[in-house]
């Protein structure tokens, strides 16, 4: 997969992104943006990421979970705005997943396993009898089998995956560098800890929005990765 990537997740208000990416300019990253951002600002707080950080990749993560339908549309709407990577739920099924990957084009398509904030109770509130491991192992298996081109899943589980379904490009949220709060993510990593274990791209949003001195923290973590 070659080298790990770091990707800033813009969980913030425009102005704070705003300083954000002036701090973070001379970094390679990639930036996430999620609902607090394309929910009230849309496709324009795309084109301003590109403006003002033209070099980096765009990952939009809209966790898409609905008929297979209506995500190929959602799918096709991403693609056309020319973000690199986009996130689905593997939940959502093989033929939502299968609609999902036809209509991806150039753009990177994550499948979803379980969210880093889910805890080993999550298979019973789901009343599966398989456990956690065997429940991400099984939408792991899914969402490559239909074309995704990775998986988003916490660091608990990329070394197990790999080992069971080969290489693939695995994004992994709840980083939390040593003396970092934890927040609602129940399952966390440090950096080091998860680029160990095969992720491929550290997603990191509040150790960096919260830090003191973001740029300390990014040039810490993209010197781990070779930077
Ligand atoms: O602030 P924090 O580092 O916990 O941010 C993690 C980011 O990764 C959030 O934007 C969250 O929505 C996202 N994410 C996650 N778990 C997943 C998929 C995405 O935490 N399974």
């Amino acid at each position: 997969m070659g080298r790990p990537k770091l990707c800033v997740a813009l969980d913030a208000d425009l102005s704070e992104v705003q300083r954000l990416l002036d701090l973070l300019r001379d970094y390679p990253l990639i930036y996430k943006v999620g609902y607090k951002l394309f929910v009230p600002f849309g496709p324009a707080v795309l084109e301003k990421i590109r403006g003002r950080a033209p070099s980096s990749e765009l990952f939009l993560d809209l966790k898409l979970h609905d008929i297979p339908n209506t995500v190929k549309n959602g799918v096709e709407g991403a693609a056309a705005l020319g973000v690199n990577y986009l996130t689905v739920h593997a939940l959502g099924g093989r033929e939502m997943l299968e609609a999902a990957a036809a209509a991806k084009g150039p753009l990177k398509l994550l499948g979803v396993t379980l969210l880093t904030s889910h805890g080993p109770d999550y298979p019973n509130f789901l009343k599966s009898r398989l456990t956690k491991e065997g429940l991400v192992l099984r939408l792991a298996e899914e969402a490559l089998r239909a074309g995704c081109d990775g998986l988003v899943c916490s660091a608990e589980e990329v070394s197990l995956l790999k080992r069971e379904l080969g290489d693939f490009l695995a994004v992994v949220p709840g980083i939390r560098p040593a003396g970092a709060e934890a927040g609602d993510q129940k399952r966390v990593a440090t950096p080091e800890e998860a680029l160990e274990r095969g992720a491929d791209v550290l997603v990191v949003g509040r150790p960096i929005l919260r830090a003191e001195d973001p740029r300390r923290v990014v040039e810490g973590i993209l010197k781990l990765m070779g930077y």
